[in-house]
This record gives C-alpha cells, sequence and structure tokens, in this order.
C-alpha cells in the first residue's frame, strides 16, 4: 500500500468519529486563533489549507505545540482546483470555513486585477469543488468593508451592501454575491457570512499574535510596531473627521472573541435554516477613535506612544459601528475582552516577538 494511500485511508477515519471542518487561510492571523478555539473545544477535527502567501506556519506550528494537537495542513493554492480536490478525496469535510484571501488595502488599489484574480477565483473554485464533493456547509470570512461609507450607524446586517472604496473591499463584496448567487439556485447551500469588523489582539499566552508582513496597514499592529521600537511613531490619518476627537473611529474586536464566533457560527450552521445565506456582523458594538486607542495603549502597557497628526489616509471613513446584537441573539456569541485585554495581550505578544515569528525584520 503506498503511504499516500495509507495517509488517506487514516484521514477518513479520523473524521469517522467527529466532523471535520476544513478552514482555508488558517494559518494566518485570525486563523490560527480560530483553529486553536476549535482544538481546545474539541468537537470538532480541524484541517487547514493555506498557500502561505501572507503567513508562515510557524503560527500553526506553535497552536500544535499548545494544544499537544496535530493539524493536518495542506499548502495549496485556491487557484489550483485539483489541489483542492486532492484535499477532498483525503478528508470527509462537514464544512468549510472560507478565510485565505489577499487583504492589503493599499496593495489592491495598485495591483486590482491581481486581488480579484486571487480572491474571486479562489472563491469560485473552492465552490466548485465543493458542489462537486457535496459538501454544503460554508462559512465566508466578510468584512464590514461591505457596507461601504455608512450612510446609518450602527451598521446593521440589513442595510444595503456595495459602494465599497478599494478592490480588496470589493472582492468581499463581490464574493459575497456570488455566493448568494449559488445559494438562490441550489438550496443545498447552507451559509453563513461573518462580517468581522476590526479583529485586534493576540491569544493571552503572548504565543499567537498577528504577523504582518513588511509595514503595517493597520493601527493596532503600527502602535505595537512603535512600542516595540521597530518603527519611530504612528501617524494619525486625519484630525477632522467628523467624531468626538475628530480621528477616526472604529469598532475594534479582540481576535479571541472572534475566533469563539466562529465556532458559535459553527454549531448554529448544524441547524440549517430556510434563510439564505445567514449574516452575522462580528463587533462589540463600541466605537473608539484613533487616539483612544493611542493613550488606552499607553495606559494598559506603560510605553509612550509618539505620533503626529497626518492628512487623511484615502478612502478612510469617519466611523464604523457594529449593531452585532443579531450573533448575540442567534449565535449566543458575545464578546468578553475590551479594550484594555486588546492593548495588554497585543504588547504580550509583541514584547515577546519583536520581530513576529521570523525573529527577524521582513523585507
Ligand atoms: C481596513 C479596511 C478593512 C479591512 C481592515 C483589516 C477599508 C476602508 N478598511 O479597516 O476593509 O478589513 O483594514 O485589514 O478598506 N490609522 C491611522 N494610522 C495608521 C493606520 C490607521 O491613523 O497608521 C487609522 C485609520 O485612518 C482608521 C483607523 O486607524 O481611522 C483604523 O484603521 P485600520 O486599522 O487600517 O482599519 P480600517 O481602515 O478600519
Amino acid at each position: 500500500m503506498s503511504a499516500f494511500v495509507a495517509q488517506s485511508i487514516q484521514s477518513k477515519k479520523m473524521s469517522d468519529t467527529k466532523k471535520t471542518i476544513l478552514i482555508t487561510g488558517g494559518s494566518g492571523y485570525v486563523g490560527t486563533h480560530t483553529v486553536l478555539e476549535f482544538l481546545q473545544d474539541g468537537t470538532y477535527d480541524v484541517i487547514v489549507l493555506d498557500n502561505s502567501s501572507n503567513s508562515i506556519m510557524e503560527g500553526l506550528r506553535r497552536v500544535e505545540e499548545m494544544t499537544g494537537k496535530k493539524v493536518p495542513r495542506y499548502q495549496v493554492d485556491l487557484i489550483d482546483k485539483q489541489a483542492i480536490q486532492g484535499v477532498f478525496d483525503k478528508h470527509k469535510i462537514f464544512c468549510v470555513i472560507h478565510m485565505a484571501s489577499l487583504k492589503a488595502v493599499g496593495e489592491s488599489c495598485k495591483r486590482p486585477f491581481f486581488y480579484y484574480k486571487a480572491n474571486l477565483f479562489s472563491a469560485i473554485n473552492l465552490i466548485e469543488v465543493m458542489q462537486e464533493n457535496d459538501v454544503y456547509n460554508l462559512i465566508f470570512s466578510s468584512s464590514a468593508t461591505v457596507y461601504g461609507p455608512p450612510k446609518v450607524l450602527p451598521l446593521v446586517e440589513t442595510l444595503e451592501t456595495g459602494g465599497c472604496t478599494n478592490p480588496y473591499g470589493r472582492t468581499k463584496y463581490f464574493i459575497e454575491n456570488i455566493f448568494r448567487d449559488v445559494c438562490t439556485v441550489d438550496p443545498k447551500w447552507n451559509m453563513m457570512f461573518l462580517r468581522y469588523f476590526n479583529p485586534v489582539g493576540a491569544h493571552e499566552s503572548g504565543i499567537i499574535g498577528e504577523d504582518p508582513m513588511g509595514v503595517p496597514y493597520n493601527i493596532m499592529p503600527f502602535v505595537a510596531q512603535v512600542a516595540v521600537g521597530r518603527r519611530q511613531e504612528v501617524q494619525v490619518f486625519g484630525d477632522d473627521f467628523d467624531t468626538p476627537d475628530g480621528t477616526g473611529v472604529r469598532d475594534y474586536v479582540h481576535v479571541v472573541d472572534l475566533a469563539k464566533g466562529h465556532l458559535a457560527a459553527m454549531k448554529k450552521i448544524e441547524e440549517k435554516s430556510d434563510v439564505q445565506p445567514k449574516i452575522y456582523n462580528l463587533g462589540t458594538g463600541t466605537g473608539i477613535s484613533v487616539l483612544e486607542i493611542i493613550s488606552a495603549f499607553e495606559k494598559y502597557t506603560g510605553k509612550k506612544i509618539p505620533y503626529k497628526m497626518a492628512g487623511r489616509r484615502e478612502g478612510d471613513v469617519a466611523t464604523m459601528i457594529a449593531d452585532a446584537s443579531k450573533a448575540g441573539r442567534e449565535l449566543g456569541w458575545k464578546t468578553e475582552r475590551g479594550l484594555k485585554e486588546m492593548c495588554e495581550t497585543l504588547w504580550n505578544f509583541q514584547s515577546k516577538n519583536p520581530y513576529g515569528y521570523q525573529g527577524k525584520e521582513q523585507q
């Protein structure tokens, strides 16, 4: 018997007892925290598919070390349909959580075609392979960006989407619509879209966290890199927004709460609903400004964060705040970590891993 066949038999056996969840992009920031929650919960087997383009496998290796459990992982690009099929051949998959995505907003403006091709083709290939293998449960990592510039606040799931301000955002919007159309024509589909607000923080152990490639686009990892001495100062993008202190207000959600949101969603997806797809905002419902982030980080970590006011960043809006009550009502999900935990856990990870997982400045 070849090693491949033996491994396949063993993999199929693994899922005889527990349902197997495939997480695409499972070695990334939200992915590693989600895999950890799933392993600790123990209800499901987890396998990961990732092309490692924006994450190195170190995060997942650490998750395995923390839990003492092995996570079968496949270095597969979702552009390669045959390679995806190879993973479905090896495992009897119950549900896919589709997180894999290019997500650098700035880069997406410079290379829109690259973003559309990567994110849209991946989603289409994945859904085709799922269909061909009779797997119809899908949880999609969407984003608050699909709402576009808000006309009303807080943002509730029933609002119209669109008007996104960059190609990255549009890929999320397009994928939601592609998936929605697929649900309309085939009632076998059972889908959930989770619209993340702004994921921040790290696991309380300081072992896993966010490890952005190059200069961080997002505020929290940038602040943490200033604190650790990798960058000189934070540039505050705009102080003339229509907000209490003039700086941008966002709904920051702790990554561990977000990860637990996926577990809550997974348990709910087992009760198939007539309404397809089911959409949930994952946020806290609380808005925090850039200046509040900086002063909270200083307060909870004791680190001084030099900053200067800079002009607005193109495409930024004044305020994004979730109405996350539907996730509370229907998934039983509630956030448990506030700004204090967001700053403390981020700093715990950053100070223990000043240069991220690789231990040196990335090019
Ligand atoms: C952005 C994207 C969102 C994406 C998210 C996570 C848009 C409009 N937003 O969210 O789709 O899901 O990143 O990748 O496409 N800020 C500074 N200085 C900095 C960085 C940010 O002042 O160096 C400010 C921003 O102007 C904003 C706030 O901090 O007011 C949050 O910015 P950021 O962390 O980048 O998140 P979003 O722009 O909300």
